[in-house]
């Protein structure tokens, strides 16, 4: 992790000196910079929160670098918590982490035209190349549908393996330069730092996409039929995203799994209550910027925790709101009546909002099926 951030840091460093080198004796500059020797103090502050200059030229904010709670260790039984839980307990009070990749103007109009209806916000990893590069094919492609403007951006964080996480720093960057979707943090992208990853999304959002009606906040492993979720949405009784909404796969009286080698473990310290309020699978969620608004508004009095969807209902619980159900989203995969029956009919698929699991050739297929005007769903 030191060595990813030291040599970020050098490469910042080093797009700042070629810009001084218009100004300077360019040729001395770039032996500095190839030598690495240069350390120009490239954020000036500003009472904590600080603007820097981003590789594509827009502002991102940052914050002094969060410090390691070393009494974290001091916590009951924290002997016995896997490592993962043990490095979740040191830096879960970090909220703050610089942007690597942002897109400001990601809900600014094509023309200045319409606001975005419905933006996709597709929870991803820096190794999920291969994902991502269908989803902008499929079911994510920026588009109209029923003149409602579709925008899509990929949350993702930093891999801390030295030589991979570089390389996949600049896949992302590429992938950046082509499609401008991704928002990337500088924060190690794990299991315990997806409820981090969705507050810093929820941060961007108020900052630069507050005017956006709706969001489907998922995985990058779903398929997601956003033509019906659009003509869902225009149907629902406030269509501007003004009212609450957050509908997906309810949970009701999921229990705090208390054995430490769970993945889902969360310890009695962090949260002592018995079940956790009623909220949707992370998988597929649909909502309203109204109220993602006022869940970030929640999350800045309430710890972060190790599960991601669970928090979105401890932060709606807090605002006195409730998550729904909705039919049509399917995280844990889909039931059919035989065996005999293609599981991947597309007629299966017409009605359905959001399917869990889902990899990138079924995705392609069930894509250009569904979208096939051809397709006739009649039974024989
Ligand atoms: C550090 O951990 C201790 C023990 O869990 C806790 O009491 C304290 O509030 C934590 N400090 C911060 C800054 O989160
Ligand atoms: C979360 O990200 C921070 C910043 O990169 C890192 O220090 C921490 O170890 C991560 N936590 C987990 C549980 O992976
Ligand atoms: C510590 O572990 C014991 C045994 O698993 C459990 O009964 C107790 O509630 C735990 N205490 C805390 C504060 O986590
Ligand atoms: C769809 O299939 C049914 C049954 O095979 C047939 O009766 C019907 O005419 C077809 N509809 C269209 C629009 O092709």
């Amino acid at each position: 992790m030191f060595s990813l951030r030291g040599s970020r840091k050098r490469k910042r460093n080093a797009g700042i000196c070629l810009l001084l080198g218009t100004v300077l004796v360019a040729g001395y500059l770039i032996y500095l910079t190839d030598h690495k020797t240069i350390n120009l103090q490239d954020v000036k502050s500003d009472g904590g929160r600080t603007k820097a200059p981003t590789k594509n030229n827009s502002i991102a904010y940052s914050w002094p670098k969060c410090e390691k709670n070393v009494s974290a260790a001091n916590s009951k039984n924290f002997s016995t918590f896997t490592v993962n839980y043990q490095d979740f307990l040191y830096y879960h009070h970090c909220r703050h982490f610089p942007m690597l990749l942002d897109n400001p103007d990601k809900c600014v109009g094509a023309h200045g035209s319409a606001d975005v209806f419905l933006l996709l916000v597709i929870k991803s990893s820096p190794s999920n190349y291969d994902r991502r590069e269908v989803l902008r094919k499929t079911w994510a492609e920026e588009r109209l549908v029923n003149g409602k403007q579709i925008r899509r951006v990929f949350i993702i964080g930093t891999m801390d393996a030295a030589w991979e996480g570089e390389r996949l720093n600049k896949v992302l960057e590429l992938e950046q330069h082509q499609y401008n979707d991704i928002l990337q943090w500088d924060f190690k992208d794990s299991f315990y730092n997806l409820t981090l990853k969705q507050v810093l999304f929820f941060e961007w959002l108020e900052r630069n996409c507050p005017h956006a009606s709706f969001l489907l906040n998922g995985d990058d492993d779903v398929f997601a039929n956003t033509n019906n979720m659009v003509e869902y949405l225009q149907a629902h009784k406030d269509s501007n995203g003004n009212k609450h909404l957050f509908v997906g796969n309810l949970m009701v009286y999921s229990p705090l799994i208390r054995d430490t080698w769970s993945k889902y473990f969360v310890s009695v310290e962090l949260n002592n209550a018995e079940y956790f309020p009623p909220y949707c699978s992370g998988a597929g969620i649909i909502m309203s910027v109204d109220t993602a608004l006022v869940i970030y508004e929640m999350s800045k009095s309430i710890e972060i925790i190790t599960i991601d969807d669970a928090y979105l209902g401890m932060c709606l619980a807090k605002a006195g709101l409730s998550p729904a159900s909705h039919m049509g989203v399917q995280p844990h995969g889909w039931y059919l009546p035989s065996r005999r029956i293609d599981q991947y009919d597309p007629c299966h698929f017409k009605d359905k909002l959001v399917v869990h699991r889902f990899f990138s050739t079924n995705m392609f297929y069930m894509w250009k099926k569904l979208n096939d005007p051809n397709l006739n769903c009649t039974k024989k």
